[in-house]
């Protein structure tokens, strides 16, 4: 079997599907690797260290014409897989529709591990979106402790004793978890919130108080995810954060509802009641929206004194981390696609059935 890793070609993107740690485990196993020429570069992994594991480096249009499975980090444009051809990655069907009618036409078979069910023991060493999102959480927190003037920590000195930081995480998932256990280490107190009934002992069980909103919506939906506000449920939301949000001198927001808009959870408003000097984290910002009024993708803006970071894309900015882990992921999906080194799609399979988008012609999945 030829495994193709694709170079991603999304501005800023910097991970890399497979790192040269994988390949030598596939390469031990019989199974070839092209790698596209420059791949790994912008993640430290030069073409050198793909070769000294085994892999040959390849164009773009080789790997198309040769691999049997194609892997990628996000959705690759203007690929036009083949019949039989295996195309995996995070490839965020539900905002790529007509991409994903047109791969299906194809009769390749797409699998988007966005689908992953992640709350089957057995799917958790091919769960990308959270080995994604634990990097996200990391670095949302490095990213505010940067952006923000004052400690973290309660500081105890000679010129007088400094208040520690007061960080409030929005959205509890994985890498609202996991920023609120980083902000944590680093000393300051820190306050979680989250829709999900679950997430009130989640949030404790990393060091952080939860945030109780009176009539506070409790939205669980399906597989761990929580289902979109109605309009009314989201405005009373909105207004019963803002005295939590005017309070912190750091707001980090990770809310997402899989498949739609981001909520908003930070108004105008909100930022308006803010003291300056204080940071707000967007880690949803994306062409959607976000989960603060004022972020915009990829940049920072200054409101009266507040600073908002869009930051969407914060695994790409942890290349090597990301990628590494992503690749291991990749290597646990490739050994239930493909048992015994060949492809071999069962969608009686319940992981299976959840992620493979298109297979012999058919559209599985209503995007
Ligand atoms: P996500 O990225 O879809 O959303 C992040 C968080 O935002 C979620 O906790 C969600 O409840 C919250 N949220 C959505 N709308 C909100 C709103 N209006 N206000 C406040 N919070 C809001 O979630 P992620 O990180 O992808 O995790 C999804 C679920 O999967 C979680 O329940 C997580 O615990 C679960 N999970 C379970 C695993 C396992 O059982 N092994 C592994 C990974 C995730």
């Amino acid at each position: 079997m030829k495994i193709g890793v694709l170079k991603e070609q999304a501005p800023g993107e910097r991970r890399v599907a497979l790192v040269p740690g994988v390949v030598a485990t596939l390469s031990a196993t019989g199974v070839e690797v092209l790698v596209e020429t420059g791949a790994g570069a912008r993640a430290n992994f030069p073409d050198s260290t793909y070769d000294a594991q085994g892999a040959a480096v390849a164009s773009r249009t080789e790997i198309c014409r040769e691999a049997d499975v194609i892997v990628c980090v996000g959705p690759p444009d203007g690929l036009e897989p083949r019949r039989g051809q295996l195309l995996v990655g995070l490839l965020r069907p539900q905002e790529r529709p007509e991409q994903l009618r047109a791969w299906a036409r194809t009769g390749a078979t797409v699998v988007s591990l966005d689908l992953l069910p992640r709350t089957l023991s057995r799917a958790q060493a091919m769960d990308a979106l959270t080995s994604q999102a634990t990097v996200v959480g990391y670095k949302a927190v490095l990213v505010a402790a940067n952006a923000y003037g004052g400690y973290f920590p309660m500081l105890v000195t000679a010129a007088g004793t400094v208040r520690p930081a007061s960080v409030l995480v929005l959205g509890a998932g994985v890498a609202g978890l996991q920023g609120m256990g980083t902000a944590r280490r680093l000393g300051a107190v820190v306050t979680g919130y989250d829709v999900r009934p679950e997430a009130r002992e989640e949030v404790r069980s990393v060091g952080a108080r939860f945030l109780d909103l009176p009539g506070g919506p409790d939205a669980g939906g399906t597989g761990g995810y929580a289902r979109e506000l109605t309009d009314e449920e989201r405005e009373a939301q909105q207004q019963a954060l803002r005295t939590a949000i005017g309070d912190a001198d750091v707001v980090i927001t990770t809310a997402g509802v899989p498949g739609r808009r981001p909520p908003v959870l930070v108004t105008e408003e909100a930022i308006k009641e803010m003291r300056a000097g204080s940071v707000v984290v967007d880690t949803a910002a994306g062409p959607l929206g976000g989960n603060v009024a004022l972020s915009k993708p990829d940049t920072t803006v200054v409101v009266d004194g507040v600073t908002i970071i869009g930051a969407g894309n914060l695994a790409a900015t942890m290349p090597a981390a990301a990628s590494t882990a992503y690749a291991r992921n990749i290597l646990a999906i490739l050994a239930h696609l493909c048992p015994g080194g060949e492809p071999r799609i069962d969608l009686t399979d319940e992981i299976q059935d959840a992620i493979v988008v298109a297979h012999e012609g058919e559209l599985r999945h209503e995007c």
